[in-house]
């Protein structure tokens, strides 16, 4: 176990967490999975329930992860080790530490895709062609296999080169300049996709909810993609937290994360469906939605080749905070568990997910091997991690919190020892004890029966 006695490496002011925990929650969840998900699950009943999982559960598991964190000072692992000795909670580390390589290993595949597209970007390459056109250099694209996972490679090693230089002079100040950039492009774009002709409609099938389509696999996938989205339930935020300096009001942090989180969502649902209804792209695209509608809306602005390569870029970064979160949570358990220097540490994390990440790459070519019953490895990791395993570390993380670690401790972090108010604290604690572990399990269960 961990006694690292030198000075943990932490964050430098307030707005670092801030910026580090919207930076790992702010990625191609909100831009890229979030509009998949919505236009798989019907629009606007899927996103109806998406907005109560990640206000109702959203908030109290993010603070649970920090409580946790900053109280244990500790890597997800070692944190229940600390916390509660001599027992079996560490598992819930374990969990998230494997869910860590799932989920980085199939995100880089989408990751590399932003890089190629700034390449197309730089080079024009989309300028003047139909829709057709761009949907069948895009599903060209994937199956030149090799071309992903050279993207991939580069993406995994651009992260672990901003996870070696360590937390403040790294992840804090990458995430810090970009929010406010590409907060300011989607408003931009959003108003440019409001605008077109049929428009309307797509701004109906996100907002006009028809209940009927609320069955318990919109339910799932929904609790998923909240969970994934906040990057919750496998010690992103317990890692990040044993970060956090003692004054910082862990309260604030999450309700600022998740109210950035679900802006920039929600905004990215408002670019993608009215354009995507205006071209013509079918909600239910999967991938192309939102790769094959946004540069036919490029080709529709004023200054698009800019927008275009300004989005690309923003958009990879966005997704490099998110990588950047996903590899410190393997390196710190690496290094802090298997006391592994933070330079090797960081060499097997990368190179552990790039061995996996190569068949979810090349799971999505059209001749791939690497599919079952028409599930491509990639949808399996994808699954697994976000529909099973977060929610499964979610509920375990509020477990912890409520029944073991308990109310004093909960309370005693979150005012600082006294020193803050935190007026929600009774009403979250409920929530964590009691409502969140239920709430969490059923529609877990209910998904999984059916
Ligand atoms: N939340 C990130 C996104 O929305 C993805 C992520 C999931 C990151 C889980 C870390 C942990 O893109």
């Amino acid at each position: 176990m961990a006694e690292v006695k030198k000075k943990r490496d932490g964050f430098g002011s307030k707005l670092g967490i801030i910026a580090a925990a919207a930076g790992s929650a702010i990625g191609l969840g909100n831009i890229y999975r979030f509009p998949c998900e919505v236009g798989e699950n019907g629009g606007a009943a899927f996103l109806l329930f998406y907005l109560i999982v990640v206000n109702l559960l959203g908030i109290p598991v993010m603070l649970s992860e920090l409580v946790i964190g900053r109280r244990s000072q500790s890597n997800s692992v070692g944190a229940f080790h600390k916390l509660a000795p001599n027992t079996k909670w560490p598992i819930v580390g374990y969990i998230g530490v494997l869910c860590g390589f799932l989920i980085f290993a199939f995100y880089s595949t989408v990751s590399g895709w932003t890089l190629e597209y700034i390449v197309k970007s730089v080079t024009n390459s989309f300028h003047g062609k139909d829709l057709a056109t761009i949907e069948s250099e895009f599903a060209a694209f994937h199956d030149m296999g090799w071309r992903n996972v050279m993207w991939q490679g580069i993406f995994i090693f651009l992260t672990g080169f901003v996870v070696f230089r360590g937390v403040q002079n790294g992840i804090e100040k990458t995430a810090k300049v970009l929010m406010p950039l590409l907060l300011g492009i989607l408003i931009i774009l959003g108003i440019r996709s409001m605008t077109l002709p049929g428009a309307k409609e797509g701004l109906s099938f996100l907002f006009r909810p028809d209940f009927s389509k609320i069955t318990g696999k919109v339910m799932v996938e929904a609790l998923g993609q909240g969970f994934f989205s906040l990057s919750l339930g496998m010690g992103v935020l317990i890692t990040y937290g044993s970060y956090v300096k003692k004054e910082d009001n862990l309260t604030s942090t999450a309700f600022s994360v998740v109210i950035a989180d679900t802006a920039i969502a929600i905004l990215a649902g408002l670019v993608i469906f009215p354009a995507a209804f205006s071209f013509g792209v079918k909600p239910e695209a999967g991938m192309g939605l939102v790769f094959n509608t946004l540069p036919m809306l490029f080709n529709q602005i004023t200054g698009g080749y800019w927008f275009c390569l300004i989005f690309f870029v923003l958009l990879a970064i966005a997704a490099l905070t998110s990588t950047i979160s996903l590899l410190e949570v393997l390196v710190a358990y690496l290094s802090e568990e298997m006391l592994l220097k933070r330079t090797w540490a960081t060499v097997i994390a990368c190179a552990g997910t790039m061995l996996l990440g190569v068949f979810a790459s090349l799971s999505l070519m059209s001749e791939t091997p690497f599919a079952l019953a028409g599930h491509t490895v990639f949808d399996m990791m994808d699954f697994l991690s976000s529909n099973i395993l977060l929610p499964i570390g979610g509920v375990l993380i509020v477990i912890f919190v409520g029944w073991r670690l308990g109310k004093q401790k909960f309370f005693e972090e979150v005012t600082n020892e006294g020193a803050l108010k935190a007026p929600l604290k009774r009403i979250i604690f409920f929530i964590i004890r009691y409502l969140a572990p239920v709430a969490i399990a059923i529609v877990f269960i209910s998904g999984l029966i059916k």
